[in-house]
Order: structure tokens, then sequence, then C-alpha cells
């Protein structure tokens, strides 16, 4: 744990804390070195990632740590940015760390998740001290284009750790889970809607209708090529993560007892798109 000296809030922070980043891939290691004006270090743990996730760390010149064990017993803050799937998994490796400390690390889940997700989280940790996080926009190297939504008890002493950085950190007034569940909303238009022009692209094409169908999508003033471009410019290789993301979008709508179905179609195309037994175009 860092320095102590100078606790400034109900959360218990120090004024320059350690902050651990799980892990530094495109968003975490901007989220790190935005934090590094503020803490007293900022750290990331080796064991298991990758030489890609390694030198991203390098750049944003983080404080590299051996495993998550270390980092959970060495950080004030905790912050979990990683695929979707794994973010329960990576909870339980810090809250196994922690087992017995008297003060655990206020640990923010600033993954794409469900609230429901965000809950089991919570059950592992004392629930003051669990922050719920959610990224809209894109990892952010300057101000201006993304927003990290916060919600929880300790939601605004982590709002505080990013003043004047690249993320306008934002805080909801609902409960824990509020982040998750606007950035599972938000991600129903950004990627399960674009999804259709995937299935619809591919239905035509098995019955021999993709050019009257593409004719008549630009007779009605779209464009089917340019909306298969963009999908395929945004989901890219990152279509595996969105189906983890989806996944949890769909949990997250049915837990309002709407129609989940779109997010769950939508996270099918990204597994196929990924496994290669879907094609764009
Ligand atoms: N990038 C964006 O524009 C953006 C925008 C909004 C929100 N987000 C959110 O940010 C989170 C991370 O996205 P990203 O773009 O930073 O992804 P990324 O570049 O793929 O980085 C993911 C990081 O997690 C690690 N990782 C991979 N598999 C893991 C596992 N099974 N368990 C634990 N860690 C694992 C990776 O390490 P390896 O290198 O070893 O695989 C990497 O360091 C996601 O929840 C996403 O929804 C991203």
């Amino acid at each position: 744990m860092g320095d102590d000296a100078g606790v400034s809030n109900a959360a218990a922070l120090p004024d320059r804390p350690v902050v651990g980043i799980l892990h530094p891939g495109a968003m975490g290691s901007a989220l790190g070195s935005a934090l590094k004006p503020r803490a007293s270090a900022v750290v990331w743990a080796a064991a298991g990632r990758s030489d890609v996730t390694s030198k991203r760390a390098e750049i944003a010149d983080l404080v590299g740590v051996p495993d998550v064990a270390e980092l959970a017993r060495r950080s004030d803050v905790v912050i979990s940015i990683c695929p979707p799937h794994a973010a329960l998994d990576v909870a339980g490796q810090v809250a196994d760390a922690v087992r017995g400390r008297d003060q655990a690390p206020l640990y923010v889940d600033a993954n794409a998740v469900s609230p429901a997700t965000v809950e089991k989280i919570a059950t592992l940790f004392d629930q003051d001290r669990v922050v719920d996080g959610a990224v809209i926009g894109p990892a952010a190297w300057e101000a201006g284009r993304t927003v990290l939504w916060l919600s929880g008890t300790a939601a605004p002493a982590v709002a505080s750790l990013f003043d004047g950085s690249p993320f306008a950190a934002k805080v909801l007034d609902g409960e824990l889970g509020a982040a998750s569940a606007l950035k599972a909303c938000f991600a129903l238009h950004t990627k399960a809607l674009p999804t259709i022009w995937a299935v619809m692209t591919a239905a035509a094409r098995g019955y021999g209708v993709l050019d009257d169908l593409r004719a008549e999508v630009s007779r009605m003033g779209g464009d089917l090529d340019a909306s298969l471009a963009a999908l395929a410019g945004k989901s890219g290789d990152r279509a595996w993560r969105w189906a983890g993301e989806m996944d949890e979008a769909a949990d997250t709508i049915a837990a309002q007892g709407l129609p989940d179905g779109m997010s769950r179609a939508a996270a099918e195309v990204y597994r196929r798109l990924a496994d290669g037994s879907l094609e764009l175009g």
C-alpha cells in the first residue's frame, strides 16, 4: 500500500495512491498513463500477459510487478480493465490475494459487464470499496473524447483521481451497477445494431439475392457496402471481445424483463466473425 499519511476522504484513499492496472491493454495503458500525475506509482502484473501488453506497459512507463497477487498487495486502488468475460475471474484473483487484510484496495471494475456481474464482484469485497466503472469512447491520450462513468459509494474518490486527465470521469447518481447499465444500453446502439448488416448480407447471399438487396438498400438511401466496411473497421480483431460484451449487454437487458434476443444474436455474429465462420462482404 502507498503512504497513507494524507488520507483525504471517506473512501480512505491516500493523496498519492498506488494504482494497479489489470491489465494494460489498449484501454488499460491509457488509464494507467492518465493516473500517473496523481499516483505515487502505477503498477501492472506481468505474469501470463503477452508481449503486446508488456510493450504497452513499457511505453506508458508503468511499473511492473511479478503477478496479480503482488499487485493487489501493493495497491490502494485496483482498476480492472480486461476482456469482459474475464472480469469476474480477475476480481477473484485480487480478492484471494487480499483476503484477511485489514484494508483491501478500492476495487474498480471498469469493464463492459452487466450490473449482475458487478454485483457478483461486489460480493468478493466490502461493497463500499467496490466502484463500478464503464468507459465510453476510445483509449484516451488527449481530453475531449472519452468519459469514464462511475457508480458506487466510493465513486467520487475514484473520479477525483482523474481530474485534469484525458478521461472525463463522471459519477452517476444510481447504485453500484449504474455505470455498467449505461454502457450496456449504449453498446446496443454501437455494437448490436450494426450486426444486422452482416446478417442481412449473409442471408441475401445464401438466397442468391445479394445484388438485388444492395440495389434496394441504395434505392432507399442506404449503402450496404459502406455499412459493412464500417462494421469491419470497428470490430476488426476485437470481434471476440465484443461477443463477450454483447453477452453481458443481453443479461443487462433481460434483467429489465425486455427482449434480449438482438444482443444475444449480436454476440453470436461477433463469435462467428472471430472464428471466420461468418464473413463480411
Ligand atoms: N479499446 C477501447 O476503445 C475500449 C473502449 C471502451 C471500453 N473498453 C473496455 O476496456 C476493456 C479492455 O479493452 P481493451 O481495448 O483494452 O482490450 P485489449 O487491448 O485487448 O486489452 C485487454 C487486456 O486484458 C488482458 N487479457 C486478455 N485476456 C485476458 C484474460 N482472460 N484474463 C485477464 N486479462 C486478459 C490482455 O492481455 P494479453 O495481452 O496478455 O492478452 C490485455 O492486457 C474491455 O472491457 C472493453 O470493453 C475498451
